[in-house]
């Protein structure tokens, strides 16, 4: 692949690089483990009602990146030789080259039966009026996400949006708030912060390493700027083929703050349940 040297946009998910390098560092479904507990929820939700061909249970994942929670679902259905028939799955994100990444990498039982969607978080209405299926039954938005919608009124706008996507009546949003990004948090979650240089392999592209520096992390009322500096370089010539300065604007919580935040949108908070890492917050439309 030939990228020159150039700078790039700011966030972690905007380069073939950027996408392998998030695939490197992020937490992934061994150290998470959501998605057993995505799958149960899924297996729970398709009994409550049978979904035929022309009613599809439908399952969309918000912010689904590399499609990490789908290629797991993918895991869990291929190891008891389940199928998707009658199941409609969408993966959504903003960040094409994640949905790329994405795309390439589902070889088992999602074939045919999942779309991956260039759309946002915040008007979910659009990507669902191009389709046939408008009904999510069961809608994630994973690994806390939501810290991404950043700016005031967006989780707002968000719950808005999922309640103009969602079944009415059994139709259920998982959301997820991360432990690290608890404001008054009891221990410190340890997010992938080195100190100094650190060098990491690609795992895509031969010769290439990410030299990554000048983590910081700073905290300016509920907002975390994230910032370090990112080179994609060739280890053979030392050639800098990317560039990047990471810094991103991500929400931080008090805790429960989504539950009194959605009595405000049209939906009814359900229940939250606790996992390793995270608390999932179950949402469905207000009726
Ligand atoms: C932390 S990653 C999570 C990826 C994946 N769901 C997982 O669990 O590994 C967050 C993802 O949300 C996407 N994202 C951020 N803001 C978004 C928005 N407004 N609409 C859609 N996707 C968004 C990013 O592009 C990125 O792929």
């Amino acid at each position: 692949m030939t990228v020159s040297t150039q700078d790039r946009p700011n966030d972690l998910y905007s380069s073939p690089y950027l996408v392998d390098y998030y695939d490197i560092v992020a937490p992934s479904s061994q150290s998470v483990d959501d998605a057993s507990f995505y799958w149960k929820t899924y297996q729970d939700l398709k009994a409550l009602r049978s979904s035929t061909p022309d009613d599809p249970f439908v399952i969309m994942d918000v912010g689904t990146g590399t499609g990490r929670v789908l290629h797991g679902l993918e895991r869990n259905a291929a190891e008891v030789n389940a199928d998707f028939s009658n199941t409609e799955v969408l993966g959504v994100d903003n960040a094409q080259h994640m949905l790329d990444k994405a795309e390439k990498t589902t070889t088992g039982p999602l074939e045919g039966h999942v779309s991956w969607i260039n759309g946002s978080a915040l008007d979910l209405e659009a990507v669902m009026r191009e389709r046939v299926h408008r009904n999510t039954d069961l809608l994630i938005f994973s690994i806390g996400s939501i810290s991404h919608l950043s700016e005031d009124g967006q989780p707002e706008t968000f719950l808005n949006q999922v309640s103009k996507v969602l079944r009415p009546g059994t139709g259920r949003a998982y959301v997820s708030i991360y432990d690290g990004s608890l404001l008054h948090k009891k221990k410190d979650i340890a997010f992938h912060q080195p100190q100094g240089v650190t060098e990491i392999q690609s795992k895509v592209f031969p010769h290439i390493v990410y030299r990554e520096s000048n983590h910081r992390g700073d905290l300016e009322g509920n907002i975390k700027y994230v910032k370090f500096d990112l080179k994609a370089v060739n280890n053979e010539d030392q050639t800098i083929l990317e560039k990047n300065h990471i810094s991103m604007k991500m929400r931080q919580w008090e805790e429960d703050e989504l539950v009194s935040l959605s009595s405000k949108t049209g939906v009814t908070f359900v229940e939250r349940i606790r996992g390793a890492h995270e608390t999932f917050y179950v949402f469905k439309t207000t009726a």
